[in-house]
């Protein structure tokens, strides 16, 4: 699975084009609300920049479809990798044109130039061939680092590199070597906790760690369609409609898979007229309450099944974690697994966020910088942007 790693690349006073996810959460004011992915990218670019590389950086950043949107310009993200660098680090106002040629031209030994926004033009999402071309212009050698956005067949992430020599960088490289170990022989028991809203999204997800893994834990909305073809009744909570005969397949599939499924077995609940939140078993939610986090037996019951495992992969939360009332459920499990010995990891900035505001960080041996492109690599699935570069 490794790919030709950048120390291999010859970048010593060349142009190296180098693809970040600096997709990083804004401010309502653009500014940047958490610099992970720019901090993960640090170690590629203070590489380049003590071999002498002539670096141009290119990203995407939200999502303003092939339109120059200034609510999506990465100035921000400059100001803050400038701060992060200790120099300043240019934006040619457009991607590709006369401006970007002539500043990434200009670039001496150790600078940096950072291209605007990527999705600014249609031709990044289409992966156009012209586009492409005109960013591989750019440049003599190829590096991609941009984990997160690897999933995606775009113009910077497979037009570019068809077009010049390629290389993996060390976040890639590093992302690759640790989500390996959940696809490639897993430490077992191998326990994987799912929860969130979509079943239909997360579904295929669950579906791949059918007799990879030793036990699935699902809670949050996500455990609602499970629960509903059981003929719990589920109160107000919101069930995905038209899911029962997946969802029954799903159950039927685990069982002679040998994959534990582990769902709620009671719940917290807002009930219309009751300020504190009530825990109900399941068969006794009121009619007009709604499940909004895992109850305390379902806690005990999840925080035991994780406790005797060696690999667990860990993706969204068990509740309205956002919420005081509904996120003991995910403190109390997330907590736990900082007194469990084992490899454990979480995929998306959500995740580690999530742990930090409920104050439980530190049970995680791994965080992927990748929420989508993370979920696709642990499912085994092929990923344009890894398979177009060179195996090592
Ligand atoms: C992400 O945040 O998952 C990546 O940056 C990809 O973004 P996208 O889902 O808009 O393609």
């Amino acid at each position: 699975m490794a790919k030709r790693g950048m120390q291999e690349a010859p970048v010593h006073g060349r142009r190296v084009l180098v693809r970040v996810d600096f997709n990083v959460p804004q401010e309502p004011n653009g500014q940047v609300a958490d610099d992970r992915r720019i901090v993960e990218a640090l170690p590629t670019l203070n590489h380049l920049r003590a071999a002498g590389a002539r670096t141009i950086l290119m990203s995407h950043l939200g999502r303003p479809e092939g339109h120059k949107d200034p609510r999506f310009s990465l100035r921000p993200v400059a100001r803050r990798l400038s701060a992060l660098l200790g120099q300043p680090v240019p934006v040619a106002g457009d991607t590709v044109g006369i401006e970007a040629l002539e500043l990434s031209a200009r670039l001496q030994n150790g600078q940096f130039l950072l291209l605007e926004n990527l999705r600014f033009h249609p031709g990044e999402e289409a992966n156009d061939p012209a586009f492409a071309a005109q960013l591989a212009r750019l440049g003599e050698v190829f590096i991609e680092d941009a984990f997160g956005t690897v999933h995606r067949a775009h113009a910077s992430t497979v037009g570019v590199p068809r077009r010049l020599p390629s290389f993996a960088g060390l976040l890639v490289e590093r992302e690759v070597h640790e989500l390996s170990r959940l696809v490639t022989s897993p430490s077992r028991p191998y326990a994987v906790v799912v929860g969130g809203a979509k079943v239909k999204d997360k579904l295929p997800l669950l579906t791949s760690f059918l007799g990879r893994a030793d036990r699935l834990l699902i809670g949050g909305a996500l455990a609602n369609p499970f629960l509903a073809v059981s003929g719990a009744p589920l109160g107000a909570s919101p069930v995905e409609p038209g899911l029962e005969g997946a969802v029954t397949d799903f159950l039927r599939a685990a069982e002679s898979a040998r994959t534990e499924v582990l769902l709620p077995t009671d719940v917290v609940v807002d009930h219309p007229g009751h300020s504190e939140a009530e825990v109900y078993p399941l068969g006794q939610i009121p009619s007009d309450a709604v499940a909004l986090d895992i109850g305390p037996e379902t806690r005990s019951r999840f925080i035991a099944a994780l406790a005797g495992t060696n690999t667990v992969f860990w993706n969204g939360p068990l509740g309205r974690a956002e919420d005081p009332r509904f996120a003991e459920g995910t403190r109390s499990v997330l907590g736990s697994l900082a007194g469990v010995p084992g490899f454990h990891v979480a995929a998306g900035g959500d995740s580690a966020r999530l742990a930090h505001d409920l104050g439980v960080t530190g049970g995680f041996q791994f965080v992927s910088t990748g929420g989508g492109a993370a979920l696709e690599f642990v499912q085994g699935l092929e990923l344009p942007g890894l398979a177009v570069l060179p195996d090592a």
